[in-house]
C-alpha cells in the first residue's frame, strides 16, 4: 500500500509558486534576478490598513472568531457588493476565508462528484484545473487564442456544456493574459447559461480594481439577475490592496452554498486570521484613491512592457485591459539557437533561457494552459521594467 494518497498524482507543484521560489534562491545565491514571476504587488499595505491590523491587536482581537467571517467583516463585504457591483447580498450570503485561494477550493470541495465536469477557459490561471482534479472533478479546459484576445466566447461556451457540466470558473480581468470582459461578452456568455439552468458560475473578480484605459469592469450576477442564484461571486483583498500575505478572501452567494462551504472551513482551517478580518474592514470601507494612483503606475509599466516585448524579435504582445500580467506569444524563437548553443524547441525551453542568460524569472505558458506564450508580471519597479533584458536576450538567438 502507498503511503501517499493517489489523490496526490493529479496535482502538480504550482508552477508560478515554483518559479517564485527559485528567483529568491537565486537572489540569495547573489544572483542578479528580476522576479517577473510572481503574482503579487510590489507595493506595501496602504498605512489605514495596516494600522487596523495594529489596533486589532492592540484591542485583543486576538482570538477565534465565527468560523466563515466576523459580522463587522460581512457587513462590509455585503456594503462593498452594494456600492460597487450593484449586488445584493446579505450577510449569510457571504463567505470569508484563508485568501481567495481557499474560497475557490471551498465551493469546488462543497459541489464536486467524481466526474462533474468544470469549464475553464484557458489560459486560466494554474491552480484551477488542479484545484478541480483534487475534488474529485473533470477540469474541461477551452482554448481561447488570441482570435477572441484570449477570451471565451458564447459559441465556445456552448459547445463545452454537457449534462455533466457543473461549473463555469470566469475570471476577468485574467490572470494571466489580463484580458478583461466586456458588459457584452459577459452578457453573451449569460445568455448561455440561461438556456442550461444545471451549470453554475464562479467568478473570480479578484483583480476587479487593476483596470486600464477606461475598461469596465462587470460580474455575471450584475449583468444577468437572473443567475443570481447559481453564481458565487468570488474576490479578495490580495491584489487590488496589496495585502497578498494578509491571507483573506470572500465570496456572496447562495445560502445553502456558502453553508456547506463553512461546514468544511469549520472541519479544516476554521475562521481566517482576526487580524487580518480586521485590517480587511478597513481596506473594503475605506477611501480608494490610492488604487487609482498605483493604476497609473501600473498603466505606464504595461505600456513600456508591451512596447519593449513587441520590439524583441520571435516576441508579440497584445495589451492587456487589466491585472498586472502579459501574455506574449514567444512562437518566433521557437526552433532558434541560444548563444549556449541550445535549440529552444518549447516555452518551457524559453522562460528557462531567460532565467538562464538574463536572470528574468517569467512562468512558461505551459502552466497556463496555452503555448507558445509566456506570462511575465510587471507588479516589480519601473525601471526594472525599462531594463529591457527580454529583448537582449531574444536579440542574440540566432537561426
Ligand atoms: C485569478 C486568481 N484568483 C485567486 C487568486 C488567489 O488569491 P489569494 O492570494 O487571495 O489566495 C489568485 C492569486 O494569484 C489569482 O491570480
Amino acid at each position: 500500500m502507498a503511503f501517499l494518497s493517489s489523490r496526490l498524482s493529479r496535482i502538480k507543484p504550482s508552477p508560478t509558486i515554483f518559479v517564485t521560489q527559485k528567483a529568491r534562491q537565486l537572489k540569495a545565491e547573489g544572483r542578479d534576478v528580476i522576479g517577473m514571476g510572481a503574482g503579487e504587488p510590489d507595493f506595501e499595505t496602504p498605512e489605514h490598513i495596516r494600522e487596523a491590523g495594529k489596533a486589532a491587536i492592540d484591542r485583543g482581537e486576538t482570538k477565534y472568531t465565527d468560523v466563515d467571517g466576523t459580522p463587522e467583516l460581512k457587513k462590509a463585504i455585503c456594503a462593498k457588493f452594494k456600492r460597487e457591483n450593484g449586488l445584493d447580498y446579505k450577510p449569510e450570503n457571504i463567505t470569508i476565508s484563508t485568501g481567495g485561494k481557499q474560497v475557490l477550493f471551498n465551493a469546488l470541495l462543497a459541489t464536486l462528484d467524481k466526474d462533474d465536469e468544470v469549464i475553464i477557459p484557458a489560459p486560466y490561471w494554474t491552480s484551477y484545473p488542479d484545484m478541480v482534479a483534487l475534488c474529485d472533478g473533470t477540469p474541461v479546459p477551452v482554448l481561447c487564442g488570441e482570435n477572441t484576445r484570449f477570451k471565451l466566447s458564447a459559441e465556445a461556451l456552448e459547445a463545452a456544456i454537457t449534462p455533466k457540466t457543473k461549473w463555469l470558473i470566469l475570471n476577468s480581468p485574467s490572470n494571466p493574459t489580463g484580458a478583461g470582459y466586456t458588459k457584452a461578452e459577459i452578457k453573451a456568455l449569460t445568455e448561455v447559461l440561461l438556456r442550461h439552468p444545471h451549470v453554475w458560475v464562479m467568478t473570480d473578480d479578484m483583480y476587479e480594481h487593476l483596470a486600464y484605459d477606461g475598461w469596465e469592469f462587470s460580474t455575471p450576477a450584475q449583468i444577468e439577475p437572473k443567475l443570481w442564484d447559481r453564481t458565487l461571486t468570488c474576490n479578495g483583498v490580495s491584489k487590488a490592496y496589496s495585502m497578498t500575505g494578509w491571507r483573506i478572501g470572500y465570496a456572496g452567494g447562495p445560502v445553502a452554498l456558502i453553508k456547506a462551504m463553512a461546514m468544511l472551513q469549520s472541519q479544516s482551517t476554521s475562521n481566517p486570521s482576526s487580524v487580518s478580518q480586521a485590517a480587511a474592514v478597513a481596506a473594503l470601507s475605506g477611501d480608494l484613491d490610492f488604487i487609482a494612483e498605483r493604476n497609473e503606475t501600473f498603466k505606464q509599466r504595461r505600456d513600456i512592457c508591451v512596447d519593449l516585448l513587441n520590439k524583441a524579435p520571435g516576441l508579440s504582445c497584445l495589451k492587456p485591459d487589466g491585472a498586472f500580467y502579459v501574455y506574449p506569444s514567444c512562437a518566433g524563437t521557437i526552433g532558434k539557437r541560444t548563444p549556449a548553443g541550445k535549440v529552444i524547441e518549447t516555452d518551457t525551453d524559453f522562460v528557462a533561457y531567460l532565467l538562464d542568460a538574463e536572470g528574468v524569472a517569467a512562468v512558461q505558458g505551459a502552466a497556463f494552459g496555452l503555448s507558445p506564450y509566456f506570462r511575465i508580471s510587471y507588479a516589480i519597479a519601473t525601471d526594472q521594467v525599462e531594463e529591457a533584458r527580454i529583448q537582449r536576450a531574444c536579440q542574440v538567438l540566432t537561426d
